[in-house]
C-alpha cells in the first residue's frame, strides 16, 4: 500500500530528514519534560566529568528517539556510534563493537528489544561494570576472562518497552518515554523545517499540516515535502491553510491525519468483524499488512485518539472510530452503530 505516512521513507526523504534533525537540546521542540530531565543529567555528568548513565528511550516510531541520541552525544561532546538490535546477530558482533569504543562514546542501539538473549547477556557486565566476560574453553576446564572496557553510555531505543527483559531494563539509569507531540509543537517543527528547506508557508499552512500529522514530527516533515510538491505544481508555490488542506485531501490524509491503511483497519473491524473483538494476526491478514506494522505504527495512534481499544479478546473499534468512518458502511448496521447514534450528541 502506498503510504505517505509510511515508516519507510524514500532515499531523498531520508537524506532531507537527516538535515532537518536538531543537533542540540535548545533546537529540539516539544517533549519538554524529557528535555529538561536530559539537560539536568547531561549537565551533572559534564560537571562531574563522568560518562552519562545509560539511557532508555521508548515510544512510537518517528517521535525523535534517534534525534535525542544524537543530541545526547553532541551535548556530552562525545562521538556517537549507531547500530540496531537486529544488526547485532552474535555475541561476538557486540563484543567487537564494545572493545572498539572510545572512552565516553555514546553507543546507540535502535530496536533494542530485538537483541537475542545471548547478545543481551554480553551487555549486562558491559553496562554495569564496563567489562566483557569472555569464556575460554569448554566443559569443566572452561574459564572466564574479564576484559576491561572503556566507560561508555548506552542509549537504547524501543517501540516496545514491554518486550525488554527486566535485567536489561533495570540496567538503564535514565528511562524516558516519548509521547505524541502537541499540534502547537508540530506546527513549530513544520515552520522550522520549512525555513531550512526554503519553503514559503504561513501559520495556517503549518497548522493544517501539523494537525494531520498524527502527533509525529517525522510525518509532519514528510507531509510538508509532499504539500510543497502540490503547491509547486497546483498552486503558487506558497503553502497556505487552503493549499495544505487541498493537498492532504488529495493525498488521502483525512481530518484526523489517518491514511487509507488506518481507515481500512477501522473499517475491517467494524464491517467484517462486527465491531470486534478481533485478534491481531487475523486483523493483519484481513488488511494484508505485517502484524508488526499494525502493532508499532497504526495502533498506538488509533488507541491514543480513542478510535480503537485493545481488550483481552482482541481489538475493538469504538463508537468514535465508527463515527469517524462515517455512517452507512455497507453491511454494518449492528449494535456499534446504534451505540454511535446514542452518544453522537
Ligand atoms: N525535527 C524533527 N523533530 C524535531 C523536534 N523535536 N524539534 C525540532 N525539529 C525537529
Amino acid at each position: 500500500m502506498d503510504r505517505l505516512l509510511s515508516a519507510c521513507a524514500g532515499e531523498e526523504d531520508r537524506l532531507q530528514e537527516g538535515s532537518l534533525r536538531p543537533l542540540c537540546l535548545e533546537d529540539y521542540i516539544g517533549q519538554e519534560a524529557v528535555k529538561e530531565h536530559i539537560s539536568i543529567f547531561v549537565d551533572a555528568a559534564r560537571q562531574r566529568r563522568e560518562v552519562l548513565d545509560h539511557v532508555l528511550l521508548s515510544g512510537p516510531p518517528g517521535l525523535g528517539k534517534t534525534t535525542l541520541a544524537t543530541i545526547i552525544a553532541n551535548e556530552m561532546g562525545r562521538p556517537l556510534r549507531k547500530t540496531s538490535g537486529p544488526a547485532i546477530e552474535r555475541p561476538g558482533d557486540l563484543a567487537a563493537i564494545l572493545t572498539n569504543l572510545e572512552p565516553g562514546e555514546v553507543l546507540f542501539i535502535d530496536e533494542i528489544h530485538r537483541l537475542s538473549r545471548a547478545v543481551e547477556e554480553i551487555l549486562y557486565p558491559a553496562m554495569e561494570d564496563f567489562a566483557l566476560d569472555i569464556v575460554i574453553g569448554k566443559g569443566p576446564s572452561a574459564r572466564t576472562l574479564r576484559l576491561e572496557l572503556p566507560p561508555f553510555t548506552l542509549v537504547g531505543a524501543t517501540t516496545r518497552p514491554g518486550l525488554l527483559t527486566s535485567p536489561l531494563r533495570d540496567r538503564f539509569g535514565i528511562v524516558s518515554r516519548l509521547d505524541y507531540y502537541q499540534v502547537e509543537d508540530l506546527a513549530r517543527i513544520v515552520r522550522r523545517a520549512a525555513g531550512i528547506l526554503d519553503i514559503t508557508i504561513d501559520a495556517g499552512g503549518a497548522w493544517e499540516i501539523a494537525r494531520r500529522s498524527r502527533g509525529t514530527p517525522r510525518i509532519a516533515n514528510r507531509l510538508l515535502r509532499r504539500v510543497r510538491d502540490y503547491a509547486t505544481v497546483r498552486a503558487s508555490g506558497s503553502i497556505t491553510a487552503e493549499v495544505a488542506a487541498a493537498a492532504l485531501d488529495l493525498f488521502d490524509i483525512d481530518q484526523e491525519g489517518l491514511d487509507a491503511l488506518d481507515r481500512t483497519i477501522l473499517e475491517v473491524i467494524a464491517v467484517k468483524f462486527g465491531g470486534g473483538p478481533v485478534g491481531l494476526e487475523t486483523l493483519a491478514a484481513a488488511v494484508s499488512e505485517e502484524s508488526d506494522t499494525l502493532l508499532d505504527v497504526c495502533e498506538p495512534f488509533l488507541l491514543k485518539i480513542g478510535f480503537l481499544q485493545r481488550t483481552p479478546r482482541g481489538r475493538v473499534v469504538t463508537p468514535a472510530g465508527v463515527r469517524h468512518l462515517g455512517k452507512g458502511i455497507p453491511g454494518c448496521a449492528g449494535p456499534l452503530f446504534a451505540a454511535d447514534e446514542g452518544d453522537a450528541g
